[in-house]
C-alpha cells in the first residue's frame, strides 16, 4: 500500500544540489501556529514549569507576557510579537502592581497561573511565616491574577485560564503541610472559577503536575531527580491542552511514569 500523499518525499533544489524536502515539513509549520495571533500571560515564568510554558507557548506563535519578580522591566514597554515572550517584573502578591500590568495589555486570551514557592518541614517543625508566605502567593496571587484575567475575559467571552496546582492538593507528603495547604486551597479557588467563567465561554483548567525537575527542589536533597518529569514535557501537556479547541479540560494530573516519588 502507498504511503499517504503528504508523507511522500519531494525533492527540490537548493544551491544547485537536490534537497530532500518531506511534504511532512508543511504539516509541521502549520501545527507550530496553532495558537498564532493569541496573547498569552505566563506568571513565574523566570525558571522551571512557567519558563517551559512561556516558551512552548511563544514556539506555537503566542505573544508572551512572562512575569516573575527577578525580571528587570518594570512596566510592559511594548506589546510582544507572536512568536516571543516580554519579561515583566510583577509580584504577583501585589494587587495595585497585578492590576496595572494586566491593564497594560489591549487583550488577554490565555493565563497560566505558575508563580509558586515551597517550603517542606514537619508540621511541628514549621513556622507560620512559612505558612502564610505559601498561602500568598498559592492562594492571593492566583486569585489577584485569574480575577483580573477574567475580568477582561469577560467582556471579551472568550478566553483560558490555567492554575498550576499540585498533586499536593490531593494526596498527603510528610514534609509539605504548608505547601499543602497552599495547593488544597488553590484548587478549591480554581474549582469555583470554573463555574463562574463558565457562562462567559471562558476555559478553566486545575493542572496538578507530579515531581518535575525545577529548582523547586533545590533545598529538598534525597530525591531522584531523574525520575521526575522534565518542565519541557509538562509544558508539552499544557500545550495540548490549551491548544485544542472545544474542549474543556477541567481538572487533570500528570505524574512522572513512575508516579510518587
Ligand atoms: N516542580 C514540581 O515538582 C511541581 C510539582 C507540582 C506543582 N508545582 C507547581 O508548579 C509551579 C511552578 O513551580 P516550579 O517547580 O516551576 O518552581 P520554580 O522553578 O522555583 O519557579 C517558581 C517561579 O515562581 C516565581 N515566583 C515566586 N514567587 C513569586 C511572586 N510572589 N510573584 C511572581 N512570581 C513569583 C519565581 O520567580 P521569581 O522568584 O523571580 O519571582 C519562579 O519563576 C508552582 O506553583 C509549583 O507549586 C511544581
Amino acid at each position: 500500500m502507498g504511503r499517504a500523499s503528504w508523507l511522500r518525499p519531494r525533492y527540490t533544489r537548493e544551491n544547485g544540489k537536490p534537497r530532500l524536502r518531506a511534504r511532512l515539513g508543511s504539516v509541521y509549520s502549520a501545527r507550530m501556529s496553532r495558537l498564532l495571533g493569541k496573547t498569552a500571560i505566563v506568571t513565574g515564568a523566570s525558571s522551571g514549569i512557567g519558563k517551559a510554558v512561556a516558551t512552548a507557548l511563544a514556539e506555537e506563535g503566542c505573544a508572551v507576557v512572562g512575569f516573575s519578580r527577578r525580571f528587570a522591566a518594570a512596566t510592559l514597554m511594548q506589546l510582544p510579537r507572536p512568536g516571543s515572550v516580554a519579561e515583566v517584573q510583577l509580584d504577583v502578591t501585589d494587587e495595585a502592581a497585578v492590576k496595572a500590568r494586566f491593564d497594560e495589555l489591549p487583550n488577554i486570551d490565555l493565563l497560566v497561573c505558575s508563580a509558586g514557592n515551597a517550603h517542606y518541614a514537619p508540621i511541628v517543625n514549621s513556622r507560620v511565616e512559612e505558612l502564610r508566605a505559601m498561602l500568598d502567593v498559592h492562594i492571593i496571587g492566583t486569585y489577584l491574577c485569574a480575577r483580573a484575567a477574567l475580568r477582561r475575559m469577560q467582556l471579551q467571552k472568550s478566553g483560558h485560564i490555567v492554575n498550576i496546582g499540585s498533586v499536593a492538593a490531593h494526596r498527603a507528603f510528610t514534609d509539605c503541610g504548608a505547601y499543602t495547604a497552599a495547593k488544597a486551597g488553590q484548587l478549591g479557588l480554581t474549582r469555583v472559577l470554573a463555574e463562574e467563567a463558565r457562562p462567559y465561554n471562558v476555559r478553566v483548567t486545575a493542572f496538578l503536575p507530579g515531581a518535575t525537575d525545577t529548582p523547586i527542589w533545590d533545598d529538598r536533597p534525597g530525591f531522584d531527580r531523574a525520575k521526575m518529569m522534565s518542565p519541557t514535557q509538562v509544558a508539552g501537556f499544557l500545550l495540548s491542552i490549551v491548544a485544542r479547541p472545544g474542549v474543556a479540560v477541567e481538572e487533570v494530573t500528570v505524574m512522572p511514569p513512575g508516579g510518587s516519588l
